[in-house]
């Protein structure tokens, strides 16, 4: 038997070789979300796999934001259900869902900005930090740990050189990464992010590209994007959106030729366009 390479919601996923809910460590089912009278999302099936980079894309007002609201908590959805780690958190408020490892950055501002660079990271490995991860299912980490924890992220971050720094004197780039590696440092099960090389130049997209994709090695990350050039190169699995609804997903590659995506996207602005 031959599968495609993207699959459509119509024919459902599961006898197409795309991952149970079993298999997932996030997955929705038949999520919808209004917004009043306006259904923004509609029957929206997702599953994210464990230790992969997953990128949703879609055009302006498909209802990707609005999805993560809905994983997060921040919003209720009307229909459907949401599993983390093949627990129902449908119900679980926003709180609780980070403290039982779902993580989204860029939704507070995390960072002390007085303090280091490094010690805002320790703190977080402590789960001192707004985010309070806590991470029930392992122990807060002591302090020789933390510190361990801080190194460790500060050479991933990239940010080696800036360790002794306040972290409000860093630059836009650098403070959107420290920001994913304080997330990270809690130790979540899956990260979700917004759109984070929004407002970069070049250096810094390299640079967030680079630290996604290896946080994709030993974690699973979610996260929205319209830059396809980094989309095609980082991503394991590709969700595309329109108008509410999962239009197609597959592998990066799968998904740039499919001719549904391309008729999706024509006219619309999209940085970095799909060739
Ligand atoms: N609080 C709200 N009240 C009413 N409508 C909303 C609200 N938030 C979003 N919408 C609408 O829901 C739809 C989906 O919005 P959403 O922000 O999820 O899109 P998106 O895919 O993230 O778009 P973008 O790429 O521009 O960030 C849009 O039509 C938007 O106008
Ligand atoms: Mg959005």
């Amino acid at each position: 038997m031959t599968h495609p390479a993207t699959t459509r919601p119509a024919m459902t996923t599961t006898a197409r070789g795309a991952p149970s809910a079993g298999d997932a460590i996030l997955s929705a089912d038949g999520l919808g979300v209004r917004y009043g009278s306006f259904v923004a999302l509609k029957d929206v099936t997702l599953r994210v796999r464990e230790n992969s980079v997953h990128a949703i894309i879609g055009p302006n007002g498909a209802g990707k934001t609005t999805l993560f609201h809905a994983l997060t908590g921040r919003i209720r959805a009307a229909t459907g259900r949401i599993a983390l780690a093949g627990r129902d958190i449908t119900r679980v408020p926003d709180d609780d869902r980070v403290r039982l490892g779902l993580a989204r950055s860029f939704q507070v501002t995390s960072l002390f900005a007085t303090l280091s660079v490094r010690e805002n990271l320790r703190l977080a490995a402590q789960g001192r930090t707004p985010w309070q991860a806590l991470a029930p299912w392992r122990s807060v980490q002591g302090n020789g740990a933390a510190l361990a924890t801080a190194e460790a992220m500060l050479e991933r971050l990239d940010l080696a050189r800036v360790a002794l720094r306040p972290a409000g004197e860093l630059s836009h780039g650098q403070q959107r990464r420290l920001e994913v590696g304080m997330a990270m440092a809690a130790r979540p099960r899956v990260i979700l992010l917004d759109e984070p090389t929004s407002g970069m130049g070049t250096d810094d997209i390299g640079a967030m590209t680079d630290l996604i994709r290896a946080l994709g090695r030993d974690h699973t990350v979610l996260f929205i994007e319209h830059n396809m050039g980094i989309v095609m190169n980082i991503s394991d699995t590709v969700t595309v959106m329109r108008a509410g609804q999962i239009l197609v997903e597959g592998k990066p590659a799968a998904v740039r030729d499919d001719p549904e995506v391309r008729r999706a996207y024509l006219g619309n602005m999209i940085t970095g366009d799909i060739r």
